[in-house]
């Protein structure tokens, strides 16, 4: 089976970018992560994906006069890697217009909230303060706006009368290395697409009237 081809954008940790090279284990998975680009020469996904034998690629954003040149730079990565799929995984830089649109219905994020509440940073210490009572973890075609963007899946868990900003976090993180894999198994084998800024599930029938 040929796998689509899958790079990951990481600034950081790279928790989430493990679940993805780990799913490569289930059989039949439609996707295999065959890069990995960040913005950060210190981010801990990189010693994962080393450990993985999977190529990495640093692209200090800081090196680049603007947003669209570190935002080229990038897109030339992916290219010359013959990627199809891009997942961002904790990428905490926002893309140019042109970048998202070239990118249009293959580029995902996953967001620690139940979108479209609590978008930005400091996600759980916003949830905590508006004292819902669950949260979760959206994952989204990217678009130019942050964390917003066509649903593809989410996943909540409760809030407990005692988290901290940190057990809820941990709470959350559990559910998105699950949410992640399964939802790039739905967009690599074409089960979900974009269409007209919505995110179609074409085997799902619409309810008759
Ligand atoms: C994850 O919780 C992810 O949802 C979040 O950053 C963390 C990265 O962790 N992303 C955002 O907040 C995007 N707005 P990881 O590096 O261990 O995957």
């Amino acid at each position: 089976m040929e796998r689509v081809r899958t790079a990951v954008l990481i600034s950081g940790r790279g928790s989430n970018l493990q679940s993805l090279i780990h799913a490569r284990h289930e059989p039949d998975y439609p996707a295999e992560v065959v890069l990995v680009i960040s913005n950060k020469a210190d981010a801990g996904g990189l010693v994962i994906a080393e450990q993985a034998g999977i190529p990495a690629k640093v692209i200090p954003h800081k090196q680049f006069a603007s947003r669209e040149e570190f935002d080229a730079a990038v897109d030339a990565a992916l290219r010359e890697a013959d990627v199809s799929l891009v997942c961002e995984a904790g990428f905490m830089r926002i893309h140019s217009e042109w970048f998202v649109k070239r990118w249009e219905g293959r580029i995902l994020n996953i967001h620690p909230s139940l979108l479209p509440a609590f978008s930005g940073i400091h996600v759980h210490e916003q949830a905590l303060a508006a004292g819902v009572k669950i949260s979760g973890c959206t994952v989204h075609f990217l678009t130019a706006e942050l964390d917003s963007g066509p649903i593809i899946a989410q996943a909540a868990v409760p809030v407990l009368p005692n988290d901290t900003a940190e057990t809820l976090a941990a709470r959350v993180l559990e559910q998105e290395h699950k949410l992640y894999p399964e939802a790039l198994r739905l967009v690599a084998s074409r089960k979900v697409t974009l269409e007209n800024g919505r995110a179609v599930f074409p085997l799902i029938r619409n309810r008759d009237p």
